[in-house]
């Protein structure tokens, strides 16, 4: 998607989709089942177990028990899967906004409701706002949810192990129940831990959502994993069974050797995007200095606070009606300079005025992405308000 949707004048750096070869491990695991012709449905609880295993080397945490694991299509139709298993139509999810935009857009097309605790100033949760959330999504009684992205897409924030800990604590306070969604688990970047939700005191009755597909680039070969904290595997035995059709039994083949085997190729991209990151630092203060932008601790995102620019956000329609996903600063950068942005409105409040930039490319396209978007911000002095 990400060379494909925009012409090739654009660089894109949108989508999260990274610039990479294939692991090798995960090419040969593949090759050698279009070889045997083995391309049938999937079956058996190898992606469990390599991700056991992972979870064992990597974080330090032997808390994955294949009896409470579910293999689903994706990490989104897991969550929507696991939301439909402890809330009904009507109920509260809560979000950290601004948050990864379909945790908007396939929580209320499953005619659940939204309600945002925004992040603090520093980009992180901020427990005072999740608390209030909590409270108004349990107002009328009803069950509520909350659907956390540890890592955090779009901030790149690592929430700490007391940070967990205390939404932990102020979930079972408050009887909401915790989805945290770990796809970005294992591109944590030097300087930052991650902890996963389940291995916290008090996170015995939430759910995490895992894939490979982030990591090493899978997006394209579908399958996730489900795991059930202990006291939700009750829950977890009502998945219904027809959920089990959907991942393909390629994407299990490939989420398996990336989890097995995929670790040397991980260790090396984890290098490189640590490299990437100190270089758009000094891109962004080379070239857009008046951005404000925290430094990443996880993911390949980068998150821009371009309000300075003074460009309206507010949610352009076409003809149709249809809100446009592109705004503001993305649509300035995506015309005057033709490099490809995540419009920060789509993430939810606080989003207006921000892009999120996928820094998983080469230092070539980085170096010049910056470069074009600093000239078009030169440029736009003494032009027209584009808004206007
Ligand atoms: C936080 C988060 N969750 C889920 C997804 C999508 O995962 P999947 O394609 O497995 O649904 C992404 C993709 O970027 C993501 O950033």
């Amino acid at each position: 998607m990400k060379w494909r949707a925009h012409p090739d004048d654009v660089l894109p750096l949108w989508v999260a989709e990274m610039d990479v070869p294939l692991a090798p491990p995960i090419a040969e695991a593949l090759h050698r089942a279009v070889d045997l012709g083995d391309t049938g449905y999937p079956y058996g609880s190898a992606y469990a177990e390599a991700l056991a295993e992972f979870a064992r080397e990597r974080w330090r945490w032997d808390g994955v028990r294949i009896e409470r694991t579910a293999v689903v299509p994706d990490v989104m139709m897991g969550i929507v899967e696991v939301l439909r298993l402890i809330t009904e139509p009507g109920d509260a999810v809560v979000v950290c906004s601004p948050v990864y935009p379909p945790f908007y857009a396939f929580v209320t097309h499953d005619s659940r409701k939204i309600v945002e605790a925004p992040l603090g100033p520093d980009l992180r949760v901020d427990l005072d706002a999740l608390e209030a959330a909590f409270v108004r999504a349990r107002s009328q009684g009803r069950r509520a949810a909350f659907l956390m992205s540890n890592p955090h897409n779009p901030t790149g924030v690592v929430h700490t192990r007391d940070e967990l800990q205390a939404i932990a604590r102020l979930a079972r306070k408050h009887d909401v129940r915790v989805i945290s969604d770990e796809i970005h688990a294992p591109l944590v970047l030097p300087g930052a831990v991650f902890t996963p939700f389940l291995s916290i005191e008090g996170s015995e009755n939430g759910f995490a959502l895992t894939s490979a597909s982030k990591a090493w680039n899978l997006a394209g070969l579908k399958a996730a994993l489900v795991v059930a904290g202990p006291d939700a595997a009750d829950d977890l035995r009502r998945l219904p069974e027809e959920v089990s059709h959907g991942p393909s039994h390629l994407g299990v083949i490939a989420h398996t050797a990336a989890f097995r085997e995929g670790g040397i190729w991980l260790d090396e991209l984890l290098r490189g995007l640590d490299a990437n990151r100190t270089l758009l630092g000094q891109l962004i203060a080379e070239h857009l200095p008046e951005a404000r932008y925290h430094r990443p601790e996880g993911t390949y995102l980068a998150w821009l606070d371009c309000s300075w620019l003074g460009l309206h956000d507010d949610r352009q329609r076409d003809e149709l009606g249809v809100v446009s996903d592109v705004a503001g600063p993305a649509k300035m950068f995506l015309d005057r300079a033709r490099v490809a942005l995540s419009s920060g409105h789509v993430f939810g409040s606080g989003g207006a005025g921000c892009v999120r930039l996928n820094f998983a490319t080469s230092p070539a396209i980085l170096r010049q992405a910056l470069s074009r978007m600093g000239r078009a911000v030169r440029d736009l002095d003494g032009l027209p308000d584009l808004d206007g």
